[in-house]
């Protein structure tokens, strides 16, 4: 017999048909409705138990958890909340689930709580629909790129650079803690390791990335990231997922472009084919609401906010206006920054960041052009000698979810770059290859896959977005 699935028994009006689901109890009540999932949709499918004509034996391991098969009829329900319902002709328990010992009880849990359980955590309606969203979103990005002429491109996992010139890596070895294999000076003797060399896990593909677009033209990255950052907060985790596109031939405003229509493509993307997950969504978010006070409210709804940044263009300010909007805005001046911005230069924290999105501009910033001292080796300077052409896109809730730039395509003016920061050149000889043997201005950007993921779903904590999370002294499952 065919297997069905919840999802499209749901809309089917096939009435009468023989259907065969399988899939784990929610709940089982009055000895005759089973709320039964499978996964394939966040709503549940009602099944109708004669219980007079099914096996007590049976009955009694139909709890929450247990996996099942039905076998029944479709038909239109009478009842609320549902159009069609199965008459169960034969249930067979295919895994038992002890109901004193399941964690995940039909009742409302903490996040803290299934984080602990997050093997489990899939198994509740918010997370299954935040990580269909995810799988959607993913999907999404490889349709967008796909359908712009980009090709994908798998940045290698383990590297010999730091990308990113920060030192927050972590390192690859096979040499072990103990016994060190130690040089004449008395440091590590990396040419025993197992790559000969020192080497550590990318904190970014771009820079493999640029060498591909100088040949490919567009192409992404979408891949795992990771950064030895302690950073214990709601928007930071170790292993990150990262969408970098590179496109030879961009200047930063087409950088700017095409990380707004990217961004808008995807959202509309999941908007229009995920209404059930997202009503969900958006409807946990009210009822939370609620219990905040006024101020902390949202202004819009999840499904509104999203459809406000799909349809509306983004704002494109640069560092120095920014500046100049922090410098003079209420909280800076009342000292209600931890950071107070005094002068041009500071580098923009959180609290910023989210001031000039969510209270003065109310809506996706794209800020450019910063100060060349604070940002990486790799970005294009202007002409004026003191900002680079270097892009964040900040979010309403998230803050940063984008950072991008041109990219300095010169080679004298990068070598000086690179010998003024103590970076060893002789490291970077294939990237500087890139800028001796057909150099082209080029533009790319990283996206946080998981800061995408929580602005769509509404979700406060990181963690709460991807399968399992690492954080510091965080690595269980
Ligand atoms: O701004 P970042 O550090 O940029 C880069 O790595 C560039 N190489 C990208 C490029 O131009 N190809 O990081 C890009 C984005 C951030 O805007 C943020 O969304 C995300 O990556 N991100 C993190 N997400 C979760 N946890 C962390 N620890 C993150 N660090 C950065």
């Amino acid at each position: 017999m065919i297997r069905n699935n919840v999802a499209e028994l749901l809309s089917s009006k096939n009435y009468l048909q023989e259907v065969n689901l399988k899939g784990w109890v929610r709940t089982f009540r009055a000895n005759r409705f089973i709320a039964l999932n499978d996964g394939s949709t966040i709503n549940n499918i009602q099944c109708v138990v004669d219980f007079e004509k099914t096996d007590e034996s049976i009955l009694k391991q139909v709890t929450t958890g247990a996996a099942i098969s039905i076998t029944g009829t479709l038909t239109e329900s009478l009842g609320k909340g549902q159009s069609v319902e199965i008459q169960v002709s034969k249930i067979e328990v295919l895994g038992t689930s002890n109901p004193d010992e399941y964690p995940i009880q039909p009742k409302k849990h903490s996040f803290e709580f299934l984080r602990e359980n997050a093997h489990l955590r899939i198994r509740t309606s918010t997370f299954s629909a935040v990580m269909r969203l995810r799988s959607a979103l993913s999907f999404a990005v490889h349709k967008y790129f796909t359908e712009n002429g980009f090709y994908n491109f798998h940045a290698p996992i383990i590297t010999g650079s730091d990308a990113e010139g920060a030192g927050e890596m972590f390192q690859v070895s096979t040499l072990g803690l103990e016994n060190t294999p130690l040089n004449e000076d008395g440091k590590v003797d990396y040419s025993k390791d197992f790559f000969g060399k020192e080497t550590n896990l990318t904190v970014s593909g771009q820079l493999e990335a640029e060498t591909y677009a100088m040949a490919l033209g567009k192409v992404y990255t979408f891949g795992p990231t990771f950064r030895a950052e302690n950073s214990n907060t709601t928007r930071h985790l170790a292993e990150f997922w990262m969408i970098e596109p590179e496109v030879a031939f961009n200047n930063l405003d087409d950088n700017m472009d095409l990380a707004e229509d990217f961004i808008k493509s995807v959202i509309s993307y999941v908007v229009e084919n995920y209404p059930d997950d997202l009503a969900f969504l958006d409807n946990r978010l009210t009822q939370e609401d609620k219990t905040k006070p006024a101020i902390e409210r949202n202004d819009m709804s999840l499904i509104e906010k999203l459809k406000f940044v799909a349809e509306n263009n983004f704002k494109r300010v640069s560092y120095t206006e920014a500046i100049d909007i922090l410098r003079n805005c209420k909280p800076n001046k009342k000292k209600k920054f931890q950071y107070i911005i005094n002068e041009w230069g500071a580098d923009l924290q959180s609290e910023h960041e989210r001031y000039l999105v969510e209270k003065h501009f109310k809506c996706p910033v794209i800020l450019f052009d910063y100060p060349a001292n604070i940002k990486a080796f790799y970005m294009r300077l202007n002409e004026d000698g003191k900002t680079v052409r270097a892009m964040d896109v900040l979010f309403p809730g998230i803050g940063e979810i984008v950072g991008g730039s041109q990219r300095e395509e010169r080679l004298d003016v990068l070598k000086q770059k690179i010998s003024d920061l103590n970076i060893d050149e002789k490291e970077l000889w294939w990237y500087l290859d890139t800028r001796k043997f057909g150099t082209a201005e080029h533009s790319g950007f990283g996206l946080g896959f998981e800061r995408l993921v929580q602005f769509v779903t509404g979700m406060g904590n990181i963690r709460d977005v991807i399968p399992f999370p690492r954080t510091p002294q965080n690595a269980d499952f």
